[in-house]
């Protein structure tokens, strides 16, 4: 019988792109990820192919050993509090976790309310800090919760800035730095090493040489 593919669950939008040319440099044919379908198995051949998924559900994949590498946000392992062997920072879908308000209004010093997709640290970075905060959980266009007065601040991501610009919010504080990482399941890790060193070495040498 002949061995099942790498299977390498990647994260559908914004990091796509620099994430397949990554690969490309580190010789991982990875241009099937660019395709305009709607396929979520993208089969390169009978040793390697991508699925692609929520970033939130990498994790779970990688975790559940429904895959042998997954690539996703550390804010999303951070938040999951995912135990997973994480070999590679890829460098690439780099942004911040920022807390963010409207301009001009200052937040109330007691129990500010905070709308955010990331409960956990958010809730963790309040704490740090000494602010009992009460969280409120979205699932995106977080930037709407100031506006509408559904929260004073926001805890999100923010990559050009744009988007809080756009609505009338800035900066306050960093709750921390963001990139994406190769993470891989330890069982298949172990079972498949040889296989998976040989690509994870190729990844590390091509993201080392970006970075050179
Ligand atoms: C992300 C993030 C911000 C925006 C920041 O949202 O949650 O909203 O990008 O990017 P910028 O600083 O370059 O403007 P995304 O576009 O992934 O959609 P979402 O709001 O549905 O999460």
């Amino acid at each position: 019988m002949s061995p099942s593919p790498i299977t390498i669950v990647v994260p559908k939008g914004r990091v796509l792109k620099p994430l397949a040319a990554l690969l490309a440099r580190a010789g991982v044919p990875a241009e099937i990820l660019l395709a305009d379908d709607r396929a979520l198995i993208r089969t390169v051949d009978s040793t390697l192919r991508f699925l692609l998924l929520k970033p939130d559900d990498v994790p779970t994949y990688v975790e559940y050993g429904a895959c042998d590498l997954g690539v996703c946000g550390r804010d999303v392992l951070v938040e999951r509090g995912a135990e997973l062997y994480q070999p590679i920072d890829l460098g690439i879908g780099k942004c911040r976790m920022v807390v963010a308000g409207p301009v001009g209004k200052e937040a109330p010093r007691d129990l500010p309310r905070v709308a955010t997709k990331y409960p956990r640290t958010a809730a963790a970075h309040f704490a740090r800090k000494g602010v009992q905060a009460e969280i409120v959980y979205v699932q995106g266009s977080v930037e709407l919760a100031p506006v509408t007065g559904l929260a004073d601040l926001i805890v999100d991501l923010v990559e050009t800035g744009a988007t809080l610009v756009k609505n009338g919010l800035a900066e306050r504080e960093i709750v921390a730095k963001v990139s994406s990482v190769l993470v891989a399941n330890r069982a298949s890790y172990k079972l498949r090493r040889e296989e998976l060193a040989s690509i994870v070495d190729r990844i590390r040498r091509a993201v080392d040489e970006a970075a050179a």
